[in-house]
């Protein structure tokens, strides 16, 4: 996690080092610091706290130069504190540096350079890198970096200067993201866009062991072994407004309301009434998804939820067997994979570090990995072999909402496409889901009506210590996600529980007024839903629950019922989770709590 800035042009750096940090904020938020270089000396101003922090204590005392480096922090190594806030220097004050990522081996580093009299004054484990570099510096910046990064094992972005060459700023990245922003005759580097993109479009996606030198005069890209490196510019065509708030309070508000035109976008050009889905960014061949014996579904957190409904929906429309996993789990556990493998890899920012490592494990097991992801040029979608965007747009908010519901239709996409491949449906059952998800745009809409009822229910319950979320099948997969939602930003501690397995024990938690939340849009299901909702009101729940409209039997056992608007039931996940996505939303603003940055959380993570 973490986000880190760079600066080097004609104008003051510090503006854009605190504007490109705020952009990134979501990465982290612990601490944050900038070093500028000044008249051949450097200065760093670093605190612990929100960025604002550094903002006032940056205009009590300013930071000048044309050169600088920037990072906002999520602690891995150290407490979150001043002294352990990036930029770290070396001993000599001379070289400055930001990292995003864990140097794993940087305790052995860390006693080789005491032995050689240098001094450390963190807990992290960044700072060996400016002594490292220190350590190999004999008048070339650039080289001395390579030397040192050839001795680090971990993944790192960093971003490096020292007074000694005031006109050169030096980044290099492994399994963390970096980009290079191009402007005119100034150049910046990020983790990502959203940090660059009031100062240009123009930007360079650096893979792995790649460095880059920044002059006044221009960017040189080079191999590890010193080869220059020629790349191509990639133009970002979305809007900078794309990740502002647009009036809303917080942007996973906006971002929930987002939702429609975001399930628009993603099925854009893809489901088209009376044609076959045509995937352009998708090569695998009719052949290849034949023989496919095996697929596994791999991502964490809320990707991992949809990856769930995806077991689902592949399962049922494409008769393929799908395993679902947490990435972290997954590459730890020797799984079986080979030829005959699909892996695909669900990740929102395209830089989750297990999800990544799970991607290239079953590609050098021979497997074919699909990726599903919303960040176009991450590290996820240029390892895998084939790519479904989601077209969210820039999501902010730690609390993934939209990501979610157009992964749901990425599944969605992949399912029916092999099952169009496979011939598992007829072209009308294929016609007729097709019908259906073109109209879940507009349903999205009136489920979005309904937040005033979610909010007094909010407003009624937000005192409760523990919830429960209940589903069957689909609706269980939902649950899951509504669960998640309500504990990473309300900090009221939630189970999502499959409704037949309650009484297995932990329907034992059930008393007078706990607060339980019932999905029942499984039409199949539905009796035993609503019989499972019985046991817990018997014992005194405190139930709301969620059905398609018409399906009114639940009112019978509920305390309030409220209606989605009809669709298949395999759909049903991307309507039913909006009211669980208002419903953390309206805890978590009521209890007071940073929704947009929870506690100990950071969008992107890239780390293990
Ligand atoms: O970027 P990714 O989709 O790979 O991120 C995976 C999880 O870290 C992410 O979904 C996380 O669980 C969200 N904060 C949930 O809202």
């Amino acid at each position: 996690m973490c986000g880190i800035v760079g600066y080097i042009g004609k104008r003051e750096a510090s503006p854009f080092l605190i504007e490109g940090l705020s952009k990134l904020e979501y990465r982290g938020y612990d601490s944050a610091g900038i070093a500028v270089i000044n008249n051949g000396e450097l200065k760093v101003s670093k605190c612990k706290g929100r960025l604002a922090n550094l903002e006032d204590r940056i205009k009590n005392d300013p930071v000048k130069g044309t050169l600088g480096i920037g990072h906002t922090r999520w602690a891995t190594h150290g407490e979150p504190s001043d002294v352990n806030s990036h930029p770290h220097t070396n001993t000599n004050g001379t070289i400055s540096v930001v990292h995003n990522g864990i140097i794993e081996n940087y305790l052995s580093i860390k006693e080789w350079l005491i032995k050689k009299g240098y001094e450390f004054y963190t807990e992290t484990d960044t700072e060996v890198i400016p002594n490292l570099v220190d350590y190999y510096y004999k008048g070339d910046i650039l080289e001395a970096v390579m030397k040192a990064v050839s001795k680090m094992e971990g993944s790192y972005a960093i971003g490096v200067v020292t007074t000694e060459e005031p006109d050169k700023l030096v980044a290099v990245r492994k399994d963390s993201p970096l980009i290079v922003g191009l402007g005119q005759d100034e150049y910046y580097i990020a983790s990502d866009i959203p940090a660059v993109l009031n100062h240009t479009r123009d930007v360079y996606f650096l893979n792995d062991k790649e460095f880059v030198l920044l002059t006044r005069e221009g960017v040189k890209i080079l191999s590890q072994d010193g080869e220059e490196i020629k790349k191509e510019v990639y133009h970002v065509t979305w809007n900078a407004d794309a990740a502002e708030k647009g009036g809303y309070e917080h942007f996973m508000l906006k971002e929930i309301h987002e939702q429609p035109k975001a399930l628009r976008d993603t099925m854009t050009s893809r489901i088209i009434p009376g044609k076959p889905i045509q995937l352009d960014d998708i090569t695998i061949t009719s052949e290849q998804i034949k023989n496919i014996k095996r697929i596994y579904i791999i991502a964490c957190g809320t990707a991992y939820h949809a990856g769930v409904v995806g077991k689902y929906a592949i399962e049922k429309l494409a008769r393929i067997p799908v395993e679902i996993e947490v990435a972290s789990e997954f590459r730890y556990r020797d799984p079986i994979i080979d030829e005959s493998t699909l892996l695909i890899a669900v990740s929102q920012s395209g830089e989750t570090a297990d999800t990544l490592a799970a991607l290239r494990l079953a590609k050098q097991k021979g497997a074919r990995v699909i990726a599903i992801t919303n960040v176009v040029g991450s590290s996820i979608s240029r390892e895998a072999d084939d790519v479904l965007y989601t077209w969210a747009g820039p999501e902010i908010a730690v609390a993934s909402t939209k990501a979610y519901t157009t992964q749901l239709i990425a599944m969605y996409i992949i399912a029916l496409f092999f099952a169009q491949n496979k011939g598992t449906l007829s072209n009308e059952e294929i016609e007729e889901i097709k019908r259906e998800m073109l109209t879940l745009p507009e349903k999205t809409e009136e489920v979005l009506k309904t937040k005033d009822v979610v909010q007094k229910f909010a407003s009624k319950n937000y005192m409760h210590k523990d919830m429960f979320f209940l589903g069957r099948g689909l609706d269980y997969a939902v649950a899951m996600e509504g669960s998640l939602k309500l504990k990473e930003i309300s900090y009221i501690h939630s189970e999502a529980y499959a409704a037949g397995e309650l009484k297995h024990g932990t329907i034992a938690l059930i008393e007078p007024g706990t607060a339980v939340i019932a999905l029942a849009t499984q039409e199949d299901i539905y009796d035993k839903m609503v019989s499972n909702i019985r046991e817990v009101t018997t014992r005194g729940a405190k139930v709301l629950g969620f059905a398609f409209e018409g399906h009114t039997e639940i009112e019978k056992t509920v305390d309030l019922a409220r209606y989605i608007p009809k669709t298949l039931p395999i759909l049903a996940p991307v309507l039913s989770v909006v009211p669980l996505q208002l419903l953390a939303y309206y805890m978590a603003t009521i209890k007071g709590c940073d929704v947009d940055k929870p506690r100990n959380l950071a969008k992107s993570v890239t780390v293990e």
